[in-house]
């Protein structure tokens, strides 16, 4: 039995020190020292061992598992330390590999296309006017002498918020002249960007949701002459210093007389292309000369003031400052659009 011993006690010091991890430890102190391990078993032949011999035996076997607990209790440290010291090493941060750069956003193009609009009227000393999307019937017509026939104020053409037609989604950002002249009063000179809504079919030149900005300017002794002086010293600052324009003849109802502003295409110089259409023109506003009874209804006196109103389209205008081709690109926020700018 001595030898039984004495060779458990060698192969299983072995055993252990050779392990290389916590499960491997285990399953050696069951190999040996478990119940069904093999200094078990051999304790367990204690009783065929004769009065003399047994408890030197006895003392020989806890000296073995006494040594062998030693064992495993100093090589699990061992190991615990081994794999302490493999996880920091793993884990190292190595503060020397850059950092990963977080994404950021810029201004949507159309607003840098705003924003220069709005400095370029600033330094002319405008004042830029914010206003409400949900608007009444009454401002967004009536007040801007829309006759209650006019095809503008149909069902079909305008988002109608209320039964009685009283409430709808501005169509137009000229409720703004009615608003600044009542609440500023006049000598005025403002402009007011903002959206606006029409029930029209998207497109690549229409969307249901778009932008213009408004401009209104009512002094003393204000012509057509300042009109067109004003507007062409924008059109250059924005479309370059060559610009060509045109002042057409139109209808607005709040404006007498009226007209709309064209530039010479800048793609063919006036001949005709794709870019407006074979027709050498491009329009980019409307205006004309305040209607004496939108002046009167804002309780000025249109015998001692006159004014001076237009309407840009903003999306038109980025549309043209960055050769943008189709109105939906503003709309959808493809990153991939939206990155080149
Ligand atoms: N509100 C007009 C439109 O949406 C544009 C416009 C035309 C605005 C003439 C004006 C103006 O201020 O004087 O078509």
């Amino acid at each position: 039995m001595k030898e039984q011993l004495e060779a458990i006690r060698a192969k299983a010091l072995e055993a252990v020190a050779l392990t290389q991890a916590g499960s491997e430890l285990e399953a050696v102190r069951v190999q040996y020292l478990g119940k069904k391990g093999e200094l078990t078993a051999v304790l367990k032949q204690m009783g065929k061992l004769s009065p003399e011999e047994r408890p030197v035996m006895g003392q020989l076997a806890n000296e073995v598992r006494a040594e062998l607990e030693k064992a495993i209790e100093a090589q699990a440290a061992v190991l615990a330390e081994k794999a302490l010291e493999a996880k920091l090493e793993a884990e190292t941060v190595d503060v020397t590999i850059p950092g990963k750069r977080p994404q950021v956003g810029h201004k949507h193009p159309m607003y840098t296309a705003l924003d220069e609009f709005k400095d370029i009227f600033i330094n002319m000393g405008f004042e830029v006017f914010d206003g409400p999307e949900v608007e009444q019937e009454e401002y967004n017509f009536t007040k801007l002498n829309t006759p209650d026939d006019h095809p503008a104020r149909e069902w079909s053409d305008t988002f109608y918020l209320t039964e009685d037609s009283s409430i709808l989604l501005r169509t137009q950002t000229s409720p703004m002249q009615i608003r600044a002249m009542e609440e500023h009063g006049v000598p005025i000179r403002m402009i007011s960007p903002g959206r606006v809504y029409r029930k029209d079919e998207v497109d690549a030149t229409h969307s249901p949701m778009f932008h213009q900005i408004e401009g209104l300017v009512v002094d003393k002794g204000v012509t057509m002459a300042d009109l067109k002086g004003t507007l062409n010293a924008v059109i250059r600052e924005i479309y370059g210093p060559e610009t060509k324009t045109r002042f057409r003849p139109h209808h607005f109802p709040f404006t007498e007389p009226s007209c709309e502003v064209d530039i010479q295409c800048h793609k063919c110089g006036g001949k005709g292309c794709p870019t407006c259409k074979g027709e050498g023109w491009i329009e980019v506003l409307g205006a004309g000369m305040v209607h004496p009874k939108v002046l009167r209804g804002c309780g000025i006196d249109p015998d001692e003031y006159s004014g001076f109103a237009f309407g840009f389209g903003l999306e038109r205008m980025a549309m043209g400052r960055f050769k943008i081709s189709d109105l939906r690109l503003i709309f959808e926020n493809d990153i991939r659009f939206l990155e080149q700018f």
